[in-house]
């Protein structure tokens, strides 16, 4: 074991490493960072003993990203609001801090690719982890997001969650639930569509009303592969020529998580392009 790990099921493809070991290089900081594969019934005892020996701070990833969250001592909002944590800091007090890095990677990502001045209307397709997570940044930027998902009772519960949190700041954005097939009646196209479900994985592309979207709606998938996603290539089909992997938000979100370690922000962007040129 390093210092810093990350901890996931499976593990073997993980990019985490890489993109650490650069941060590393680039920064001049001393960053030892490794990967383990741990059984689905350890992780509780294994990042006790991890913290508790070796330990400075860990990322989590499937499946494990809701049992950090119950495990830390304390949490950042961004952990709280997501129900989830991929980052975990040891404080000088001993105590575990639970951060969730994946929103503000993926409005990193956004941001650097110009997308936010294309307008705030947002659709977030999908209701599970990938989309909790990334909510909140995104109303703290000002979006005003659209959430639809197969399973619509999913969409409303998250709006219901995110509330609270509306009543207790002075957020600009907006969050609604809209049914796919309502979705046909919008009046006016998103500016950008975020795919925040697992239906990559499968090949499988979730139905988007072409009410939705002109050529100009820039079109994210959180997922990335080797070869274009078929959400991607979907709406390459429909002429929207602005679209782009989660490979930025896998790249930001470590970024994220090296500041919260060693209060230095690496140079994310220059790590992207290399990491993007192993994919090929
Ligand atoms: P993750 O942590 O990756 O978000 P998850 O919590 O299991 O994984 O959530 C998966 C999301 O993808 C859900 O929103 C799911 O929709 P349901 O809530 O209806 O299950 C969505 N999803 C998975 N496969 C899909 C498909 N083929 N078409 C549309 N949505 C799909």
């Amino acid at each position: 074991l390093a210092p810093y790990m990350v901890f996931g099921n499976p593990i073997k493809h993980s990019k985490s490493p890489m993109i650490h070991a650069l941060f590393a290089s680039q920064t001049n900081i001393n960053h030892q960072y490794d990967k383990q594969l741990i059984p689905l019934d350890e992780f509780d005892d294994t990042i006790k003993n991890f913290f508790q020996t070796i330990g400075e701070g860990a990322n989590v990833t499937v499946p494990f990203k809701e049992q950090a969250f119950k495990i830390a001592d304390c949490l950042t909002d961004n952990a709280k609001m997501a129900g989830a944590v991929n980052t975990l800091i040891k404080l000088e007090n001993g105590q575990i801090l639970g951060d969730n890095t994946d929103g503000i990677g993926l409005l990193m990502d956004i941001r650097e690719r110009g997308w936010l001045k294309l307008g705030n209307r947002l659709l977030l397709i999908g209701a599970g982890g990938a989309a909790k997570g990334a909510i909140l940044p995104l109303l703290d930027e000002g979006f005003d997001i659209t959430i639809t998902n197969r399973t619509f009772e999913k969409a409303v519960h998250l709006v219901d969650q995110f509330g609270d949190y509306f009543a207790r700041t002075d957020c600009n954005g907006r969050l609604r639930a809209a049914r796919m097939p309502l979705l046909t009646n919008e009046t006016k196209p998103f500016n950008i569509i975020i795919n925040a479900t697992s239906a990559s994985i499968e090949g499988s592309v979730p139905t988007v009303p072409s009410t939705c979207f002109n050529e100009h709606t820039a079109i994210y998938d959180m997922f990335y592969g080797q070869e274009q996603t078929s959400f991607l290539a979907w709406f390459e089909n429909k002429g929207c020529h602005n679209r782009a992997d989660g490979l930025g938000m896998l790249v930001y979100q470590a970024a994220f998580a090296f500041e919260r370690w060693h209060s230095v922000m690496p140079d994310a962007k220059a790590v992207l392009s290399a990491v993007r040129n192993t994919l090929s």
